[in-house]
């Protein structure tokens, strides 16, 4: 009895967890800079859809680490919005220069899918995969 009770309980975690609720969505400024070796360990350049996350996102994600390497953010894809288009980037580094939480800095062939590079600065809503 008390197995078949834990079993069902186990169950309802599983699917419960199926159903947990869609990632927040965040809003915040859309920038791009030149991509090297980052915070993830990564090395990057401008033509891969990478991006970094602020410094505060960056490192309350997931109750991050002492190790940037080891930052749960690390290699996580993120969903882009910016009038009307999508981009999708995978994080790949900490923006220590961004201000707001929610502002993410994108390699430019990210950038570009969203906006003219020469706009600089886009108002962007994003989700974490
Ligand atoms: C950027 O990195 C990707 C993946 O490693 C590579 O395929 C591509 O050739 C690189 N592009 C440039 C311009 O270095």
């Amino acid at each position: 009895m008390f197995f078949i009770a834990a079993l069902l309980y186990a169950l309802l975690a599983v699917v419960s967890l199926g159903n947990a609720a869609p990632a927040p969505v965040n809003s915040g400024d859309g920038t791009f800079f030149t991509p090297g070796l980052g915070a993830c360990g990564y090395n990057n350049n401008e033509s891969e859809h990478v991006a970094a996350v602020s410094h505060q996102f960056f490192d309350s994600f997931g109750g991050g680490s002492s190790n940037p390497n080891d930052a749960p953010i690390c290699g996580k894809m993120a969903t882009l919005h910016y009038g009307g288009k999508t981009t999708t980037v995978q994080i790949v580094d900490r923006c220590a220069g961004c201000s707001g939480p929610s502002d993410v800095d994108m390699a430019p062939a990210a950038f570009n899918d969203l906006a003219d590079p020469s706009v600089g600065r886009i108002q962007i809503t994003w989700t974490i995969n």
